[in-house]
């Protein structure tokens, strides 16, 4: 399946930024032809995201360390442990924060993020973590339906609805909604990850948000989200 290369808008003469754009699998352009909204660009050196009216958000490792630490003892890792360093696809990747978090923990982890640029950011993260992900910049549909890959665990974290009290998301949540992919069908979504888990499927939810799939085998909690988890059927 094709794997879709978001582009980078570099100055001219940018060697950095184009060593940068050749790790990363990313195309390149000019930066005087950038569009007005979030794309992709080096600003001193690093990968950040600009919109035309001087916005920028940068996205980098020290900003999660601290969350990482722990991985190990994670809600996410013990919702994931399945067998011993279980080879799991994160399905819906996003920033690969859950991602770094469960290769950490000793997971093998495989990433489909369908947006290119944020898939981009997730890669680069990975890269300033030193965690070995795999990445696919495309639709977990299309990957798996062409590959037939098979999972210990398939794990979905869909973009949460609105909060119940109208709390309002962090910046970088934020922008991830502005960016994310919402054309899948989820339940479409969740069938096919149930073809492709050997041993579970792995549902995250705010803590008090109503299952998405109907009711799941057992569930874990931490203190602002709930894992779900469906036994496999492939
Ligand atoms: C809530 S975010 C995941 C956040 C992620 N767990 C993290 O740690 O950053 C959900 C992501 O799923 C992506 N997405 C939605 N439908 C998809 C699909 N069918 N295939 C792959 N990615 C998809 C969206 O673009 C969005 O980035």
């Amino acid at each position: 399946m094709s794997s879709q290369l978001a582009t980078v808008f570099l100055e001219r003469g940018d060697v950095r930024g184009q060593e940068l754009a050749l790790l990363l699998d990313l195309k390149t352009d000019d930066i005087q032809d950038a569009p007005d909204e979030w794309h992709l660009t080096i600003e001193h050196g690093k990968l950040a995201l600009r919109q035309s009216d001087g916005n920028l958000f940068t996205f980098s490792f020290e900003d999660i360390r601290n969350r990482v630490e722990n991985a190990r003892w994670s809600a996410i890792a013990k919702a994931c442990a399945s067998v011993r360093r279980p080879k799991v696809l994160d399905a819906l990747g996003g920033w690969g924060l859950d991602a770094i978090i469960l290769s950490m923990a000793g997971c093998r982890v495989t990433v489909t993020e369908a947006s290119p640029i944020v898939c981009a950011v997730a890669k680069n993260l990975a890269r300033e973590a030193n965690t070995p992900l795999a990445f696919t910049c495309g639709f977990v549909e299309d990957y798996l339906n062409t590959s037939g890959e098979l999972f210990d665990v398939v794990y979905l974290d869909p973009i949460f609805p609105q909060h119940p009290k109208g709390a309002r998301p962090s910046r970088r949540m934020q922008i991830l909604h502005s960016l994310a992919k919402t054309d899948s069908d989820l339940r479409a979504v969740f069938e096919i990850a149930k073809k492709h888990a050997l041993n579970r499927v792995v549902v995250k939810h705010r803590r008090n948000q109503p299952t998405l799939f109907g009711a799941p085998h057992w569930q874990i909690t931490s203190k602002t989200v709930r894992f779900d988890i469906y036994r496999a059927s492939a």
